[in-house]
């Protein structure tokens, strides 16, 4: 069974609406801090873990793993306490003003110092959402500017820190973190993989593929399939499905993130097989990730079907009188769950 390194599953009615569309397939899931107002100590994971567990579906066997979101005042000694009781796997480290609900990240990565200092003494991996938010750097540029400016100088300083740089997008990120310490590993999302920044504009704008690093040109989606096809220990699936209101992506000022959950192996088997390397599809869905985070693989497993026919997606599911929207790539997928 694959685990999702990196998913958003929101509180209340959203959360009620996405957990099973995660918990069907996957056996785990890192699970991000992003709520409003943020998930920032060992207590208040565990309320939310809490939530989580109730809604999923009895038939469904699925561990969420709970972070904190870091900011410059986490306490070090909460940190590591939620970290050595288990209630936490790991803190998220977002650059203020980055993305969704990250008005209370980082400004000054030296401030936090002190605190990856305890995380790698701890074995407390670090995930990072790997993009800086000046005004002044270009969108495309602000994964490979965060990378030169702050992940090098955090590695440098702490080697012995486990950091996945998250969502990557670029040939830069799949070439630093490839050539980087071994303690450095990245995750990749299904979208990234399916789509070049081409979609965010097919025939006018379509907030559907609009998302957080946001999507590259092509040249950057093959060196991600490149590495994600590869085997290479160094990559696995975080697929950071981020569920946002129809009304809400559909807006003057429509939210990043894309809701990938429903469709994701189905994707991923297709875009494996059309790139020769399906026998790799498990060690970047279910191998990888694990072992990096020194976890035993999971026991159960999934069926892929090759069917005659595409899949026709469902393209929505419902949430009150809302809906969210589900990701479809646009070319045809044969492969389904069963
Ligand atoms: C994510 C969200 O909506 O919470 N959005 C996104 O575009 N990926 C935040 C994030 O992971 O950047
Ligand atoms: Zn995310």
């Amino acid at each position: 069974k694959p685990d999702d390194w990196h998913v958003h599953f929101r509180d209340r009615e959203i959360l009620k609406a996405v957990v099973p569309e995660t918990s069907r397939t996957f056996a785990r899931a890192i699970v991000m801090p992003n709520l409003k107002p943020p998930i920032l100590n060992g207590k208040q994971a565990i309320q939310y873990k809490e939530r989580i567990k109730k809604i999923i579906p009895k038939t469904d066997y699925f561990e969420p793993f709970m972070t904190i979101y870091l900011t410059e005042k986490t306490n070090k000694k909460d940190l590591k306490e939620a970290y050595n009781s288990r209630d936490v796997f790991a803190a998220k480290l977002y650059p203020a003003g980055a993305t969704t609900n990250s008005d209370s990240g980082v400004k000054d990565i030296k401030k936090i110092m002190p605190v990856l200092e305890t995380m790698a003494k701890v074995g407390m991996p670090l995930l990072i959402h790997g993009e800086v938010t000046h005004k002044e750097v270009d969108i495309f540029d602000r994964e490979k500017v965060f990378i030169d400016q702050n992940l090098d100088f955090i590695c440098k300083e702490l080697p012995e820190l486990k950091i996945t740089l998250e969502h990557i997008t670029t040939e830069e990120a799949t070439m630093y973190v490839n050539q980087g310490n071994r303690n450095l590993v990245a995750t990749i999302t299904p979208h990234h993989l399916a789509l070049n920044r081409n979609a965010i504009f097919v025939g006018g704008i379509r907030p559907h593929n609009y998302c957080l690093p946001i999507l590259k040109r092509e040249k950057h989606r093959r060196a991600l399939i490149k590495v994600a096809t590869s085997g290479n220990k160094k990559f696995f699936l975080g697929t950071d499905t981020a569920p946002h209101f129809t009304s809400d992506k559909e807006n003057c000022c429509g939210c990043a993130g894309i809701f990938n959950a429903t469709y994701c192996m189905s994707i991923l088997a297709q875009i494996f097989e059309d790139n020769n390397s399906i026998k790799n599809l498990e060690k970047f869905t279910s191998l990888n990730g694990s072992n990096h985070y020194g976890l035993s693989k999971n026991k159960t497993k999934i069926k892929l079907l090759k069917r005659n026919n595409p899949i026709i997606f469902k393209k929505q599911i419902k949430v009150g009188n809302n809906s969210i929207s589900v990701f479809n790539p646009d070319f045809p997928v044969y492969w389904e769950v069963i």
